[in-house]
């Protein structure tokens, strides 16, 4: 049996998790991992401003919710250094990465070794109406007001409202697949 195969019957030891009335059983994540490496999806960096302080990581769980009002979701790793300060600042930023983004997305990704503020020193940023950094290069960037957070499994989904728009420049956009960086 190849890991596509996998069914949760077939698992020896499969995953529960708790978001459901009653526990309900799942393919192993090692499993759902790979299953989702071949979902190709945009780049974003996901900034945050305020009280809190300033940070940024990568993200690809970034998705449309509603267009009246305009909404967006992202879903971020509770242990990312990043979630704290989205928490604590109330906003975010969600920048889409163009085709020359890629060093951008690894630096944001902790792939560098850099943390912190100290990720905002590649790049040209621009703050819109909440104060989250704005990546001048980023072919658009929705700047957001959070309006709710669920804790689902390991992440925080954060639902934000899109106060502000910036479409940057065009041209092709940066796409992860098969855990590489793609240009489409
Ligand atoms: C292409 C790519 C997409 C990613 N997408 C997400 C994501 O959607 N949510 C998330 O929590 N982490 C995602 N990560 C991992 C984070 O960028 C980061 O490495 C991890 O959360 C640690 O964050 P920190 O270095 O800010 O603490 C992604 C990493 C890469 C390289």
């Amino acid at each position: 049996m190849s890991w596509i195969d996998q069914r949760p019957d077939d698992a020896m030891d499969g995953a529960f998790t708790a978001v459901g009335p009653e526990a309900v059983r799942t393919v192993e994540p090692a499993v759902f991992r790979e299953a989702m490496s071949r979902l190709g999806a945009a780049v974003h960096v996901l900034t945050t401003a305020g009280p809190g302080g300033k940070a940024g990581t990568t993200a690809t769980a970034v998705c449309s919710v509603s267009d009246a009002p305009p909404t967006l979701l992202v879903c971020l790793n509770r242990r990312s250094q990043t979630n704290p300060l989205v928490v604590e600042n109330g906003v975010f930023c969600v920048n889409t990465l163009g085709h020359d983004g890629a060093d951008i997305a690894d630096i944001f990704a902790g792939r560098t070794g850099v943390a912190g503020g100290d990720r905002f020193a590649s790049g040209e940023w621009l703050t819109l109406s909440t104060g989250s950094p704005v990546l001048a290069s980023a072919v658009i960037a929705f700047d957001c007001r959070i309006i709710e957070v669920r804790s689902v499994g390991s992440h925080n989904v954060f639902f934000g409202a899109v106060e502000t728009v910036r479409a940057g420049p065009g041209g092709p956009a940066l796409v992860y697949h098969d855990r590489a960086y793609k240009q489409v």
